[in-house]
């Protein structure tokens, strides 16, 4: 009898977790490039009506090349994902590869759950000044005749010249520290932008409270809805706590298998606040 009980526990068991993985909370990936799971997901191209992952973090795949494309509408290669660090690296898609890559935009962090990794390091690139203290040199391939171009670490401008005011236009463009060394900057900066940079995420505020209940976060499109996904395989709106807005599709088999519900639930709260879930433990 234990032992049928047990093969019946397994089979269940593998029945959430199947279910968990295969329809919502899976590993995927491009081609290329890291692997994607949660908080990441992958958009093909619409987004699906439901996901799980963070609503800011659907990426997709551009030539077999995983993107991110933050608002508004910028493109970054996603190098790498950290899952244990809880960082991405990423590379400017529209300066990727070149020999004088002519940067336009700073990464827009504004309200994403984001932050920049203590492994970056700012430069500050002057395009178009049309003079510039003596003895500081230029960058030859971005200028041309009057006007000329300069790249500093940011904060470490020759002081006392008002820059701003002698050039057409001032890029902060974020590096990994590693890449570049002030005195070698000019021959560097190419490198180092094609390396790109690193941002750590934090939990997204909406995703707080499931989280926080040992569930995985989620989106429905269709209603605009929290998701929560939770360990024994229900999606329950917001958090896995309550029992309000229970979307759990499993119930009926588990009640099904008669005393296996009260073994699994007996089960999950005995491993109660692990805070990996049976997603992450399946990937
Ligand atoms: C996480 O960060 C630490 C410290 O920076 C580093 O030593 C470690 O290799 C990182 N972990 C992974 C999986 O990269
Ligand atoms: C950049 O160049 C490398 C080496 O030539 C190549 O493998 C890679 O596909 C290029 N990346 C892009 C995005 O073009
Ligand atoms: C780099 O600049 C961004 C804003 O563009 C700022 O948030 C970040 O703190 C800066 N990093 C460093 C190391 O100064
Ligand atoms: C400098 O200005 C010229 C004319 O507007 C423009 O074509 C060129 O791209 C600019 N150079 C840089 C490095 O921004
Ligand atoms: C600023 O530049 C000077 C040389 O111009 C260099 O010695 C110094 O290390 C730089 N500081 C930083 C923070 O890069
Ligand atoms: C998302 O909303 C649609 C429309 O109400 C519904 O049919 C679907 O079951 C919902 N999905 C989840 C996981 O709640």
């Amino acid at each position: 009898m234990l032992k049928l009980l047990s093969s019946l526990f397994a089979l269940s068991l593998f029945f959430i977790n199947s279910r968990a993985t295969d329809s919502t909370c899976h590993t995927d990936r491009c081609t290329n490039g890291p692997e994607i799971r949660y908080p990441f997901w992958l958009s093909h191209g619409s987004p699906p009506e439901e996901y799980c992952g963070y609503r800011e973090f659907g990426l997709i795949c551009d030539n077999g090349n995983p993107v991110f494309s933050p608002p508004p509408g910028l493109w970054y290669y996603v190098k790498d994902i950290d899952y244990v660090n809880h960082s991405i690296h990423l590379v400017d898609v529209d300066t990727v590869n070149q020999t004088c890559p002519r940067a336009l935009h700073k990464f827009p962090i504004g309200s994403l759950p984001l932050s920049h990794s203590p492994l970056n390091l700012n430069l500050s690139f002057y395009y178009n000044c049309s003079s510039h203290p003596s003895g500081v040199s230029s960058i030859r391939c971005l200028s041309s005749g009057l006007y000329e171009s300069f790249v500093f670490f940011m904060g470490n401008e020759t002081k006392g010249f008002q820059w701003d005011q002698n050039c057409k236009e001032n890029v902060i463009v974020t590096v990994l520290k590693d890449q570049v060394t002030s005195n070698g900057l000019m021959n560097q900066f190419a490198g180092a932008i094609n390396e790109g940079f690193v941002l750590d995420w934090q939990t997204a505020n909406d995703c707080k409270e499931c989280e926080a209940s040992a569930g995985l976060c989620g989106y429905n499109v269709t209603t605009k809805e929290i998701l929560c996904y939770c360990k024994d395989g229900s999606i329950k709106s917001n958090d896995c706590k309550g029992g309000g807005g229970s979307l759990e599709k499993l119930h009926i088999g588990l009640i099904a298998t008669g005393g296996i519900g009260a073994l699994l639930t007996f089960k999950s709260s005995a491993s109660g606040q692990d805070s990996s879930s049976s997603c992450i433990l399946k990937n």
